[in-house]
């Protein structure tokens, strides 16, 4: 269970990694913080390209920095945006595929929670890694 120290953590880390979003073309900057199961924490921002298709979204980058360095099982993903925006289809594929228990909490900018649950509910039904078997 995520308690509130951590959350605020999470949240904290979120705010401070959006300012270091590249997102020149879309001005829509987000951060992320993903909590491992072993207790560390890997941040990660939005990277746009001018070839538009190549930039990355803040959660992928969050999580592909923490399993580049061999972390596999995660706790929970602060997703902070000037709005509390939702994450996109394939970020919640990216997360489902780690496990559908990862709770996701979305913040805005100031750091206030607008939505927080599992992954499962932000993808019903998910193909995960158990549908391939
Ligand atoms: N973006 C994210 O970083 N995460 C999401 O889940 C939604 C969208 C980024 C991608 C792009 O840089 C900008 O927000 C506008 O779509």
């Amino acid at each position: 269970m995520l308690n509130d120290e951590m959350r605020t953590q999470l949240i904290e880390t979120a705010i401070l990694a959006r300012r270091w979003a590249y997102c020149p073309y879309s001005k829509y900057a987000v951060g992320a913080a993903l909590l491992t199961a072993s207790g560390k924490i890997y941040d990660g921002v939005n990277i746009e390209n001018a070839a538009y298709p190549s930039g990355i979204c803040a959660e992928r980058v969050a999580i592909f920095k923490a399993v580049s360095e061999g972390e596999r099982e995660f706790e929970a993903i602060v997703v902070l945006t000037e709005n509390g925006g939702s994450p996109c289809g394939a970020c919640r594929q990216v997360i489902a595929e780690f496990g559908v228990e990862t709770l996701v909490i979305l913040a805005d900018k100031d750091g206030h929670v607008v939505q927080e649950a599992p992954l499962r509910e932000f993808l019903p039904g998910a193909f995960t890694p158990k549908s391939l078997s």
